[in-house]
């Protein structure tokens, strides 16, 4: 296969033969004629073209289903210490490349290159945790009615898993899927977002590098997303759908999925509120939605979209996060600035919109400007309250939308006015709020005096519209899993 990259690309890596152009079907890569372009954000420049796997037909999506069948069949065999042992060498080598992988996601992703060395170690963190999980899928034994019966539970993998997955985190949102679904005994057909397609495909290549199984996973490439979507959710020989995405395209998924009856999870859009109260240490609740709001320029799930702070204490924090948002450097994420370009033209105009509107409709820019392009210095407004687009939407952009409120009461009615209920976080130093709140937050997550929730060992997923299903932990695993229930009745002697 031609694999033809751009020649700056070509000279930042250490081993250029990480970049992959095509699909991985059955272990091996595909190619054809029909191309698609991946572009750095920064400067729109062509870093690669890349194979379409299903431009007019679906044939190939259909081998990469088939092969992952049969794949699953010897795989499931595998001892729980095979399967680790091939995932630990796997987790080595995204260890051993980390630099050159994360070199590929700042070009075709945008984000700083110090973020994106977190998150190759972030994602290779689920590949260590679910190898390590892999030897511990228990089951359990219940007490039967009868004396001469048993009831065992056991725990079987699912067998053939699917899964859709975006640009804002393209190593580490696919590492948690593969890495649960595999350590589980499945396969994989995985189809990442065109728009990173080289931070997937390098996880093939290096899955291929560490020995594992031709068709245990497969990665699928193109720009045909809707109908990929479609074989992948309507298909008889596909068990299980995880996605990670939008709100909206979730939910024509999950209908999608529902002919089939498929075990599914969905990891949808948050809308987080970061509320801080009067008690709060207000130093280390600037701190925290610094780094709450400004991660990957804001991109992600996760970031907070609402900030809220008690009108007592609401200037002194204003006054100190604009000074701390000053130092942020905005530019091309190969210069390890702290803020890159966002994903392309259109997002930014979005993101620019909402501020547009809301400063109409009276929020006031305390800080920041609007720019133009995929660039995107940090904006600070505040006089925002809940009725705005822009505190009912996902900013995804580097703009720190500030509310007041009066009550703690007040403050969580407005922080669970929101369909969705993904991440949350507050700040507070006083005990018995501590407990209130946690537990009055309507999400899946809750960060208390902390801005970074995310991390292998946690539960990460939503409630509400933000979905269900958990990634990452323990629980983690559930997901993909099916549990029988075997009752034996036998001759007592
Ligand atoms: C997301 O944006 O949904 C995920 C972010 C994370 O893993 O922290």
């Amino acid at each position: 296969m031609s694999t033809t990259i751009s020649a700056k690309m070509s000279e930042l890596l250490k081993d250029p033969s990480l970049v992959k152009t095509g699909s991985l079907i059955n272990g091996d890569w595909h190619s054809s004629d029909a191309t698609f372009d991946v572009l750095n954000p920064y400067d729109q420049e062509v870093l690669v073209s890349v194979s379409e796997v299903a431009k007019d037909d679906m044939s190939q999506v259909e081998k990469a289903i088939a092969s992952a069948k049969r794949a699953q069949q010897e795989w499931q065999q595998k001892t729980a210490y095979e399967r680790y042992d091939l995932m630990m060498a796997w987790f080595d080598l995204m260890i051993q490349h980390k630099e050159d992988l994360a070199i590929i996601m700042t070009l075709e992703q945008g984000k700083p290159l110090k973020e994106s060395r977190g998150e190759i170690e972030y994602g290779a963190s689920y590949v260590k945790w679910f190898a390590e999980e892999s030897k511990r899928i228990y089951g359990d034994t219940i007490p039967a009615l009868a004396s001469n019966q048993t009831i065992k539970v056991i725990k079987e993998p699912v067998g053939v898993v699917a899964a859709i997955t975006p640009w804002n985190f393209p190593n580490s949102m696919l590492a948690r899927k593969i890495a649960p679904a595999i350590a589980a005994g499945n396969s994989i057909v995985a189809r990442p977002t065109e728009l990173t397609p080289l931070s997937a495909l390098v996880l093939g290549e290096l899955a291929n590098r560490a020995g594992i199984p031709k068709g245990v996973i497969n990665i699928l490439v193109g720009s045909n997303a809707k109908e990929v979507g479609k074989v992948l959710t309507t298909h008889e020989d596909v068990d299980k759908f995880s996605f990670t995405g939008s709100t909206n395209v979730g939910k024509l998924l999950m209908e999608q999925c529902a002919s089939t009856v498929k075990k599914v999870s969905f990891e949808l859009g948050g809308n987080a509120p970061f509320i801080v109260f009067e008690d709060a240490d207000i130093d280390a609740a600037v701190d925290g939605a610094i780094k709450a709001k400004f991660r990957n320029a804001g991109q992600t799930c996760v970031c907070v979209n609402r900030i809220m702070v008690h009108s007592s204490v609401h200037d002194e924090f204003v006054e100190k996060f604009v000074e701390k948002v000053k130092l942020l450097d905005v530019g091309n994420g190969l210069d390890n600035v702290d803020i890159g370009p966002l994903i392309h033209p259109k997002a930014a105009d979005d993101v620019r919109e909402l501020v547009r509107e809301a400063t109409e409709q009276g929020a006031t820019i305390k800080y920041g400007q609007l720019l133009s392009g995929t660039i995107q210095s940090p904006i600070v407004i505040t006089d925002v309250n809940n009725e705005m687009q822009i505190a009912k939407t996902e900013i995804f952009g580097p703009v720190a939308a500030i509310q007041r409120f009066e009550t703690e009461k007040q403050a969580v009615l407005l922080a669970n006015d929101t369909p969705f209920g993904l991440a949350s976080y507050f700040y507070s130093q006083n005990a018995s709020r501590i407990e209130r709140v946690s537990r009055g937050l309507k999400y899946g997550i809750v960060g208390v005096n902390e801005g970074l929730i995310s991390n292998a060992a946690a539960p990460f997923g939503g409630v509400k519209q933000s979905g269900f299903g958990r990634e990452g932990s323990l629980y983690g695993l559930d997901d993909y899993l099916n549990m029988k229930y075997i009752c034996t009745t036998y001759e007592m002697s």
